[in-house]
């Protein structure tokens, strides 16, 4: 295997369960980069202190992705980005990788939320010629997150979406009215601890199917990065993390 010499860029939660997988896969830590964390090397990404990294992972905030992705491009760093809210910027920071580099993201990195993600849509798709049965989700997450629905919510309704004929719109909201029968309902709890849970359910009048994705801790989202940014090394141009699970064989099913 290639070892890597890592920039971790944010080291908040996710960046120190980096750091463990790193340490755990024989990969050098060359900077921890984080504007706050008082345990971190540097507070901004300069020339001096990311001098003989390869590759960045970066967890952070919305608000430094582009400027950290123009540093990346110019520097030659190949990026993976975890952090998550800044669908506003994609095309910006995409084409800073038009002419070269490598850069991949995506807002779940963890191996077993796509196999979740894959297996809601080929269900999604074998009851779209069953009229008997209707599909709904719902996801509960930590108390201090700041968005809902989740990423993973979202994407993971987008495939029932393509994946069956009856479904056309996702609904997010409390509904005071019955759904109709177009619209795919996700709902969203928050609260305590719970570091990511999910649940796709397909119900009739004589049963229920369940679908359910439930993070334990963060290891999973940091195992996934670090896997992304090993598959990475021998890539160039612009990636979702969605390519890395197709091409690590998690297809997901497509109708
Ligand atoms: N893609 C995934 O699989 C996945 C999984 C978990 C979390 N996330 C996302 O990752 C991000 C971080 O999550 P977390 O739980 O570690 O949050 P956190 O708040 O614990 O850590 C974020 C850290 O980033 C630092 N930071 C802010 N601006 C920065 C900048 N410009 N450069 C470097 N560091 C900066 C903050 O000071 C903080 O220490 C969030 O956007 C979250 O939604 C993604």
């Amino acid at each position: 295997m290639h070892f890597m010499n890592v920039l971790i860029v944010g080291y908040g939660n996710m960046g120190k369960e980096i750091e463990k997988i790193l340490a755990e896969r024989n990969h050098r830590v060359v900077a921890r980069i984080d504007p706050v964390a008082s345990d971190a090397d540097a507070v901004a990404l300069t020339a001096g202190v990311t001098k003989g990294a390869d590759t960045a992972i970066e967890f952070s905030l919305a608000s430094g992705v582009l400027q950290n992705a123009y540093f990346y491009s110019k520097a030659g760093i190949r990026a993976v980005v975890g952090t998550t809210g800044w669908a506003d910027k994609l095309a910006e920071v995409k084409a800073l990788f038009d002419g070269g580099g490598a850069f991949i993201h995506g807002s779940n990195f963890s191996i077993g939320a796509h196999l979740f993600i894959g297996l809601a849509q080929a269900a999604s798709a074998v009851i779209s010629n069953l009229p008997q049965y209707d599909i709904m989700m719902y996801e509960i997450h930590h108390k201090n997150k700041k968005d809902s629905p989740s990423g993973t919510a979202l994407e993971t309704a987008a495939r029932i979406l393509k994946a069956n004929k009856n479904k056309k719109r996702i609904v997010t909201e409390r509904l005071d009215r019955r759904p109709e029968p177009d619209e795919l309902h996700v709902a969203s709890v928050r609260g305590g601890a719970e570091p990511g849970q999910h649940c796709v359910i397909i119900d009739s009048i004589a049963d229920t199917v369940e679908i359910r994705h439930r993070a334990r801790s963060r290891a999973g989202f940091a195992l996934g990065a670090v896997l992304a940014a090993e598959w990475l090394q021998k890539k160039q141009g612009f990636f979702t993390v969605e390519d890395f699970m197709i091409d690590i064989g998690i297809k997901g099913a497509t109708p």
